[in-house]
């Protein structure tokens, strides 16, 4: 995108449609630039349509984050928080990481409509749509050490679950260590990065990208199954909305947590696990996939298996359903 498609798809916002020529009126520009503007929109995945004689619409109106909006849903909790929003960065939390590291204040957030380098879990990239996710990263810090948090990404986790039950979303659940599934297909996905010293203080940058309605072409570009909010039953996602929601489950459950640690999160966390009590196949750092029964969580936020050998406790891996032989 370059300098004027947001201000462009703004203009856009409504659904309707505008003329080049209106489009390089309002906005004091050419209307190459504005040819060259809608561009980058289109190379950034926003659906256009473009009709001669009538000019431009988009392909589905666009709820924009809104700072007045997001303050309006929060309600009293606003306060306790300091929203940032930007239209297009590298990645939230590289961002809330420079900032954590020169003081930035507890409860700041910076949410993007678009990221160019969003990061996911193990290395990988996240890959969100502009208007059709919710990319945010919110910054604790901790009266403890970073010793103290492990647990946190699975508390993380139920917040985000529970924020969706708040706004109707039925039957979403978790795969450990944080990941929302709904059908067996992530709806969301959470990357915590952590500063600090062992004995404390720390904080941490938690990184949450929610699917809310993503078209068929990102689907394809990403290589895990995945769904959005559209089709858990949601309709229009007010992403406003929904950003106030999990924000404010994530106050009360990084509250009980800074009291209680994992351990008393354990039975809500249990409660939504999907694989709670079912046979999976762990796959291990060192590549080593093996079969397991899921036992629980433990108060640390790990997970417990039978392998065939007695109870094991595993902090690092990745789950997924055995097909029924
Ligand atoms: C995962 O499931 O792999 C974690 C995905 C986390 C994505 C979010 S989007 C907002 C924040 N910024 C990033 O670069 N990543 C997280």
């Amino acid at each position: 995108m370059n300098a004027h498609s947001f201000a462009v798809l703004r203009l856009l916002a409504d659904g309707a449609f505008h003329s080049g020529e209106a489009l390089a009126q309002r906005l004091d520009l050419s209307r190459a630039s504005i040819w060259q503007a809608l561009q980058g929109v289109e190379a950034a995945g926003v659906e256009l349509y473009s009709v001669r004689g009538r000019g431009y619409r988009l392909a589905a109106p666009i709820d924009w984050l809104d700072g007045q909006r997001i303050a309006e849903a929060q309600g009293a909790s606003a306060a306790r928080f300091h929203v940032e929003l930007h239209d297009e960065i590298d990645s939230t939390n590289t961002l809330l990481m420079q900032r954590a590291a020169v003081g930035a204040a507890h409860g700041t957030v910076i949410a993007a409509e678009r990221q160019t380098a969003g990061r996911g879990r193990l290395g990988r990239r996240w890959q969100g749509e502009l208007g059709g996710s919710l990319m945010f990263s919110l910054l604790w810090r901790f009266p403890f050490g970073v010793a103290q948090l492990s647990g946190l990404s699975l508390a993380v986790g139920l917040a985000i679950v529970q924020a969706l039950e708040q706004l109707g979303v039925q039957g979403a659940g978790l795969k450990w260590p944080n990941d929302v599934l709904y059908q067996g297909r992530k709806l969301a996905g959470v990357l915590i990065e952590v500063q600090g010293d062992a004995l404390g203080p720390s904080c941490a940058v938690i990184g949450i990208g929610i699917n809310c309605r993503l078209s068929a072409a990102t689907q394809a570009t990403i290589d895990q199954a995945v769904t959005d909010l559209a089709q858990a039953g949601m309709g229009a996602v007010p992403r406003n909305r929904l950003l106030a929601a999990v924000l404010g489950e994530l106050a009360v459950v990084l509250a009980r947590f800074e009291r209680d640690g994992f351990a008393g999160l354990l039975g809500d966390w249990q409660a939504r696990h999907l694989f709670h009590r079912r046979e999976v196949d762990l796959l291990a750092p060192s590549g080593l996939r093996r079969a397991v029964a899921v036992l629980g969580v433990d108060a640390d936020g790990a997970l417990l298996v039978d392998g065939g050998a007695g109870v094991e406790t595993v902090r690092v891996g990745e789950l997924s359903l055995r097909a029924k032989s």
